[in-house]
């Protein structure tokens, strides 16, 4: 079993976007995938399960006695298990706080879990606060989608600066797979700053670039995976090569 953190401190970079549809796309490939919901605002919750309510979520896994099994619920629509998010998560940094073993609630969480699943992937909120160290704590691979812009590299940095704090902080070595280029579009801005990511930074930049395109939004008011919503459409097609290709390594 492989744990693998979508995460950028920055919000709207679709990181949801692209959790949900490399776990559909995995999950099409044959691969038994949990995709857990690692944000307050839950929306990939919301956009695989649309209004559904839930009493058990990864809340109470981390917080109470709930095994991470407990939780699980299947998608049929995706074909991935889910652990739901809920609002309830956004307490959970001043929760865990006093905590002996703060970082590592959710790592001890997963374990029990070792056979049921080949991949967990998560999709983790806009903050680098002790929700996503305890994602970066349970994942051997991080995932890091931009909307290439000039900020996009500050944030980066800050990234890989705690990832550094991490191995030196805590003895826990995470590998960057790669940078997923998100709402491309064809500007010398983006072109840019894909070139400054691979230069500055030595981080691989994955080939599929994920073009701006009206049909992912709908993808997710609709409850499918873009691939599913408008196989055709380029930004389906991106996704599929990239998930394809994130297999393979
Ligand atoms: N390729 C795309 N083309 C068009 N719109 C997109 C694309 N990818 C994502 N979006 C839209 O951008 C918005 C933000 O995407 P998403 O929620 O996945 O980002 P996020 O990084 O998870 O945000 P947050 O930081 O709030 O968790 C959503 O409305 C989504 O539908
Ligand atoms: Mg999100």
């Amino acid at each position: 079993m492989k744990v693998t953190s979508v995460i950028n401190q920055k919000g709207g970079v679709a990181k949801t976007t692209t959790s949900i549809n490399i776990a559909a796309a995995w999950a099409k490939e044959g691969k038994k995938i949990l995709l857990i919901d690692l944000d307050p605002q839950s929306s990939a919750t919301r956009s695989v399960f649309a209004d559904r309510e839930f009493d058990k979520t990864i809340y109470d896994v981390l917080i109470g006695q709930m095994s991470a099994d407990e939780a699980t619920v299947s998608s049929e629509s995706f074909g991935f298990d889910m652990i739901p998010g809920e609002i309830m998560l956004s307490g959970v940094d001043i929760q865990l706080a006093p905590q002996f073993g703060r970082e590592s609630f959710l790592k001890r969480k997963l374990k029990n879990l070792h056979s049921k699943y080949d991949h967990v992937l998560i999709d983790c909120s806009p903050s680098l606060g002790l929700l996503t160290i305890n994602a970066l704590m349970a994942s051997k691979d991080i995932i890091i989608p931009i909307c290439p812009e000039y900020f996009s590299l500050k944030g980066i940095e800050l990234i890989l600066d705690t990832l550094k704090n991490l191995r030196t902080g805590l003895g826990h070595k995470v590998n960057v797979k790669g940078v997923v280029i998100t709402r491309y579009k064809n500007r010398k801005i983006a072109r840019e700053v894909i070139e400054r990511v691979q230069e500055i930074y030595q981080l691989k930049v994955f080939r599929d670039y994920i073009p701006d395109s009206i049909a992912v939004e709908e993808a997710h008011h609709q409850h499918l995976p873009v691939f599913a919503y408008a196989p055709q459409n380029p930004a389906s097609k991106a996704y599929v090569k990239l998930s394809k290709g994130l297999l393979d390594t």
